[in-house]
């Protein structure tokens, strides 16, 4: 799997990502969500890595252990690089979503979702009735994952030196909220620079609207990249 900062590609038709792609003329890491995965299907997937592109998969498979070992094992086909399952879906779901996505592709790796950013504490409390912080929340499914196998955890870079501390330097830590010191920070709340989230304790970082929206999207990826890397 690539070091590269993993480019986002929110884009809603196989041509979009076509014309973005065009732009680059060198390997990349891309991250494929629900909204393109589920308008272009698996062919989308085949056309990126005849490209050369690794590709994180963020599906976030949450159901039954039996189902989602299955659903892997399919996704153990198309040759992706990473993918990702709820933790909340319990120590059995994430076993069988592992011995699924290595059916047929050993190399592939696979985290787990902890909480979403988008739950609040007071969501974790009062919906979910979790009556932990939201760190400890966290810190639980995460080391559930690891104990069931998974290589990491999709995270805040802000719970990355705690999950650093706990779990280990090597265990994969793929954190969002990234933003270049002079860019908009669009809809994301708590950012941090490429520079910080290394420091922190980031293994890998994902990068959208910096990239995909900007005039120049390969002298930004450049940016990025550098900064990431160091
Ligand atoms: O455009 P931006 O850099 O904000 O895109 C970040 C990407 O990471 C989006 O695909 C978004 O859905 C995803 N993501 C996130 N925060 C999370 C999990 C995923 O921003 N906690």
């Amino acid at each position: 799997m690539k070091q590269l900062p993993i480019i986002a590609l929110d884009f809603d038709t196989e041509d979009a990502v076509n014309n973005f792609l065009d732009n680059f003329d060198e390997p990349l890491f891309v991250k494929v969500g629900m909204e393109l995965f589920y308008q272009t299907g698996p062919q989308l997937i085949k056309s990126i890595k005849e490209r050369g592109h690794d590709i994180f998969l963020d599906l976030k498979l949450h159901d039954i252990p039996n189902t989602v070992g299955k659903a892997m094992e399919g996704l153990s086909k198309l040759d992706v690089d990473l993918v990702n399952v709820h933790a909340a879906g319990g120590t059995t779901m994430m076993e069988r979503a592992v011995a699924g996505i290595r059916k047929h592709n050993s190399d592939i790796k696979i985290i787990a979702v902890t909480q979403l950013t988008s739950t609040s504490q007071e969501m974790l409390n009062e919906q979910q009735n979790i009556k932990t912080s939201m760190d400890e929340a966290v810190l639980n499914y995460a080391t559930l994952a690891q104990k069931a196998g998974l290589d990491g955890v999709v995270c805040s870079p802000l719970e990355t030196t705690m999950l650093k501390d706990h779990l280990g330097a090597s265990f994969l830590k793929v954190t969002p909220g990234i933003r270049p010191a002079d860019s908009e920070t669009n809809d994301q709340k708590r950012v941090t620079t490429p520079e910080d989230a290394k420091k922190l304790g980031s293994t890998h970082i994902v990068v959208g609207r910096p990239i995909t929206q900007s005039d120049d999207p390969v002298a930004s990826y450049h940016k990025i990249k550098e900064s990431w890397l160091g």
